[in-house]
């Protein structure tokens, strides 16, 4: 089973109920690692050439931030999503002064063919895995608006290879992130559903082949934490 049968709707509507403990319940929930990840995909974004990026289901801006600090001055940011309370959210920080928010349906992005060097995407593509054709619709968008020789970049939580961990890492997500998630932001629905989403996910190497089947070359990744995250790397040749 590697989906959950939900509707886009369902998860555009959910986020409405969660922006201002969003960031908060994450560090708590990964005891601060998100940010490292964060940092570090940010990083091997900024690596990469050009000046025109899109972080895809934004959020509030989080991921965005971090690729504003590593870019050189004329880069040009943007920052996607469907939740306009997520993005308000954003909006309110001094660091997202200067990147673009753009409210769209990832699935049909208001961007023409070629027109970005960089996408990224962090703790995101867990929800657009309503099936796996939505989530192959998704890349294949994220590959069109990319320019030829542009990178794209995917943060998100894994299935950690060694069966004790991945144990343990689904118990932590059914006792800990379910239960203290639907307690501080009050939504038991989002909570539920993100600790359900992220036991039923694909392993690094299946997210790997469902890149590479939408058009990407290169596709490589590096596992986080035992990985119970990991970095998926890819160009579009
Ligand atoms: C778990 S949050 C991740 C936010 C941010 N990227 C981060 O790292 O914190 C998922 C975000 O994806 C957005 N989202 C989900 N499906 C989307 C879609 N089809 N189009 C645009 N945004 C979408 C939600 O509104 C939400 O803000």
């Amino acid at each position: 089973m590697k989906k959950l049968p939900q509707k886009s709707s369902f998860i555009q509507n959910m986020f409405s109920e969660v922006p201002s403990t969003y960031e908060l319940l994450n560090h708590i929930m990964t005891l601060g690692f998100d940010i490292m990840w964060r940092k570090r995909a940010a990083r091997i974004a900024a690596a990469t050439n050009g000046n025109r990026w899109a972080d895809m289901c934004t959020g509030t801006g989080e991921t965005a931030v971090y690729l504003k600090q590593f870019a050189d001055k004329e880069t040009e940011i943007y920052g996607v999503d469907f939740s306009l309370p997520m993005m308000s959210e954003a909006t309110k920080k001094q660091q997202t002064h200067r990147i673009h928010f753009v409210a769209s349906d990832i699935k049909a992005l208001p961007f023409s063919d070629k027109s970005f060097d960089l996408v990224t995407i962090s703790f995101a593509t867990r929800n657009l895995n309503v099936s796996k054709d939505s989530l192959m619709q998704s890349f294949r968008e994220f590959y069109r608006v990319l320019k030829p020789g542009g990178y794209f970049i995917n943060l998100e939580t894994s299935q950690p290879p060694f069966i004790f961990f991945r144990k343990g890492f689904h118990l932590y997500l059914k006792l800990f992130v379910k239960l203290l998630g639907s307690r501080i932001s009050g939504s038991k629905i989002a909570y539920a559903y993100l600790a359900k989403s992220m036991t039923l996910f694909y392993s690094a190497e299946e997210l790997a082949d469902i890149i590479r089947q939408t058009g990407f070359e290169e596709v490589t990744f590096q596992r986080l934490l035992f990985g119970v995250a990991a970095i998926h790397h890819s160009k579009k040749i």
